[in-house]
């Protein structure tokens, strides 16, 4: 998969990708990262690519040349993101949409944003990685591939390591993990955990995914309620779990 990346400021990103598993997926060429310099594409003498707001306003603009220039460059830009806070949300489904395409472009904002004609022309998709404003799109654009790459096959090393993981297929989150010592300072292991009873520890597993989910996410579970996903086995563990924290209060 190539990915675009269409940004003020290349060097920001250009650390992120080398290292861990995003570095190594580029080493394997699973995926290519092509971090091009908007500034590159300004015919201005001194490169400047931002102009002031017409109507008046705080900050500063990227205007549409620089910016179209870029893009017109690429042979095959294939789908165009910009990030943005006032994007769709992304989220793990949205994540696993993208990471269908075989060439992603990304347009990362910065200052007060980007002239709407490039939205309007060449953007295919406003996305926000969260309710909240960081300082540019960098690291927005870093957080999309980062997610994107880990569903391409082969980028992390072993599927498994894919297969339960929040917001996987179930539509829960993830089960506590532990290692050794089994004993660290008087705070213990489930015992199940020891027990080498791969039944008993699966079951035990997706009831504490159940009840991470109840207790940190409840918008997932009545979210499952609501697309009838809330399945009978999910049904009797709740009420075991019910019970347990029952018991945990008195
Ligand atoms: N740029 C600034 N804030 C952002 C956000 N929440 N998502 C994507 N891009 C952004």
């Amino acid at each position: 998969m190539v990915f675009n990346i269409l940004t003020l400021f290349p060097n920001l990103l250009s650390c992120f990708f080398k290292e861990s598993i995003i570095g190594r997926a580029i080493e394997k060429s699973l995926i290519n990262i092509n971090l091009i310099d908007i500034r590159d594409y300004s015919k201005d003498k001194h490169k400047k690519v931002d102009d002031y707001p017409f109507g008046g306003g705080q900050g500063m603009v990227i205007g549409p040349d620089a910016v179209f220039n870029a893009v017109g460059s690429l042979e095959n830009p294939g789908y165009v993101v910009y990030t943005t806070p006032r994007g769709n949300l992304l989220n793990q489904e949205k994540v696993k949409d993208l990471s269908e395409y075989t060439v992603l472009t990304i347009l990362c904002g910065h200052y007060e944003g980007i002239d709407q004609r490039v939205i309007d022309n060449i953007v295919d998709e406003e996305i926000s990685i969260g309710d909240y404003v960081i300082t540019g799109g960098e690291l927005a654009a870093a957080i999309l591939v980062d997610a994107v790459s880990r569903q391409i096959d082969g980028v992390l090393g072993n599927k498994q390591s894919r297969k339960e993981e929040s917001f996987d297929n179930s539509g829960l989150l993830e089960y506590d993990q532990y290692t050794r010592p089994a004993d660290y300072k008087g705070h213990k292991v489930p015992d199940i955990l020891l027990s080498g009873n791969h039944r008993e520890i699966e079951k035990w597993r997706l009831k504490n995914r159940l009840k991470n989910t109840i207790l940190k996410r409840i918008d997932l579970v009545l979210r499952l309620i609501d697309e009838d996903k809330f399945s009978d086995e999910y049904k009797k563990l709740l009420e075991e779990i019910r019970k347990e924290l029952e018991d945990e209060r008195y």
